[in-house]
């Protein structure tokens, strides 16, 4: 299979509109060893022709303009998007759906409880009813499998995760299973295995399993510590408190990352406070050190 980074920035992007944070600054400045990021999605393929996309980012239309394989290639109108998976109801994961209107109705594979923040708290669906329209498929929180006709030759296993529904959300403070999911990608004629989840909260039993029966990562890197938004007083958020486990320190993702075996390990959702953007950063030697990569758009993993 191939996997296409078509953004790999969490919300905002870097850098983002309003922000003049560090690294913001810096590489407006081009003072910094870095490359600017778009918002948080992939696409998946295994004949590089029909894709799948995971999350239709706000930056969608200057992601497909970059990748030719996704472009359309017969008649007046067509895509090579075939079908559309969302992980969760975010802004930075859904508002690409609006960027869609013009094509064909759109088959969109997520929760149950993500469809209910899109036709309520952010009422994409609804919207869309009056352009393409949607046609929803619901998708298990269990880890149990299911295919994607369009999509051949993959199987997908989708978990619940403890992460947090948007602030929109009716259930942002009210959590249910399925605001959240992780999702194993399977290629089954060849067995290869991706795990995909760019948010990423805590690291229960069934994660970690995740992580250690697959050949690649791509996780949640939004973060190098809890407190970094409110350091850079930019925010009261901390990154546990979000859904996003930090990198550094106890129990973070790069000590829950030294303990998974031979999988490719790739942070990807990275946030612009981040100091792992700067190629050049002390941070970002650690994560070399440790054998692990940070995605950046255009990326393409061939498994
Ligand atoms: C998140 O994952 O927490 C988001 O990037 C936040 C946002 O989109 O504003
Ligand atoms: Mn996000
Ligand atoms: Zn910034």
């Amino acid at each position: 299979m191939k996997i296409r980074v078509l953004g790999s920035g969490a919300g905002g992007g870097f850098p983002q509109w309003n922000c003049n944070c560090h690294n913001c600054h810096r590489i407006r400045r081009g003072e910094m060893n870095g490359t600017p990021r778009t918002q948080s999605s992939i696409a998946v393929s295994t004949d590089n022709k029909n894709w799948l996309l995971f999350n239709a980012s706000p930056d969608i239309r200057a992601q497909l303009e970059a990748f030719p394989a996704m472009q359309p290639q017969n008649g007046i109108r067509d895509t090579g998007i075939k079908a559309v998976l969302l992980i969760d109801s975010q802004i930075d994961h859904t508002t690409g759906l609006l960027m869609l209107r013009e094509g064909k109705p759109l088959d969109i594979y997520c929760t149950e409880m993500v469809k209910q923040d899109l036709t309520s708290g952010f009422p994409l669906f609804t919207m869309l009813k009056d352009y393409c329209t949607v046609n929803h498929h619901a998708i298990p929180v269990d880890g149990s499998s299911f295919e994607i006709p369009a999509i051949a030759d993959l199987r997908f296993y989708t978990q619940a995760l403890k992460s947090k529904a948007p602030p929109y959300s009716p259930h942002r403070h009210d959590p249910h299973d399925g605001d959240n999911i992780g999702v194993i990608i399977e290629q089954i004629s060849t067995g290869k295995k991706v795990f995909y989840s760019p948010g990423l909260g805590e690291i229960e039993p069934h994660v970690m399993d995740a992580l250690q029966n697959v050949d690649c990562l791509l996780v949640d890197g939004t973060f190098w510590t809890d407190d970094e938004m409110v350091t850079q007083n930019i925010s009261h958020k901390h990154a546990r408190e979000i859904g996003h486990l930090p990198q550094s320190g106890a129990g973070g993702m790069i000590e829950v990352l030294n303990k998974v075996g031979n999988a490719r390990k790739i942070l990807i959702h990275i946030n612009n406070t981040n100091p792992i953007l700067d190629n050049d950063s002390p941070e970002r030697k650690i994560l070399d050190d440790a054998g692990i990569e940070v995605a950046y758009d255009g990326l393409e993993i061939d498994l």
